[in-house]
């Protein structure tokens, strides 16, 4: 019986065009952001978005990862942004696009991982090919007045 359903999920996953290890359709490939916080004794605030989707606001305690992953075409170019908050400070930038995709080419065999890193002096994203390492991106800012508010 069990066999029999092991047999039948992916039969049905092949009908659908859906790629049996990550999930995505076939002709998508699928990605995970990772974002990590290295800041001491404090937490993060994030909330990521994209077009389609709000994955609501997330703490995020130190040396603790935040991560999601979704599928992605090159033709339908998916991008999700997030806005940080920290001790006064904020930020908001783009943690996934088309191109950064290029960059994230390394992870697991379900998919590729694009890794953020946020510190005190500000956020870091992995580059595995090229540099090997963490390169800084953006620096916190003061809140503005304007989004006091999270979210
Ligand atoms: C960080 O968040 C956790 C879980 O939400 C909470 O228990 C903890 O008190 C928070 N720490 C600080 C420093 O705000
Ligand atoms: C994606 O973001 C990077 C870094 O901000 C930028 O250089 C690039 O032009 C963006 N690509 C697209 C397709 O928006």
């Amino acid at each position: 019986m069990r066999y029999m359903m092991k047999k039948l999920f992916i039969f049905v996953f092949i009908f659908l065009g859906l790629n049996v290890v990550n999930g995505c359709p076939f002709f998508l490939s699928k990605y995970f952001v990772n974002i990590h916080s290295s800041i001491r004794n404090d937490n993060v605030t994030l909330r990521c978005q994209s077009k389609d989707d709000d994955l609501g606001s997330h703490v995020l305690s130190p040396n603790n990862d935040y991560e999601w992953s979704f599928c992605q075409s090159f033709s339908r170019a998916t991008l999700f942004f997030c806005h940080f908050w920290w001790n006064n400070n904020e930020q908001i930038f783009d943690v996934f696009n088309s191109t950064m995709g290029e960059w994230c080419r390394e992870g697991r065999p379900e998919g590729d991982i694009c890794r953020w890193l946020v510190r005190e002096d500000g956020f870091y994203f992995y580059e595995p090919i090229e540099y090997g390492r963490w390169l800084k991106q953006y620096y916190w800012k003061p809140v503005s007045k304007t989004s006091l508010t999270y979210g």
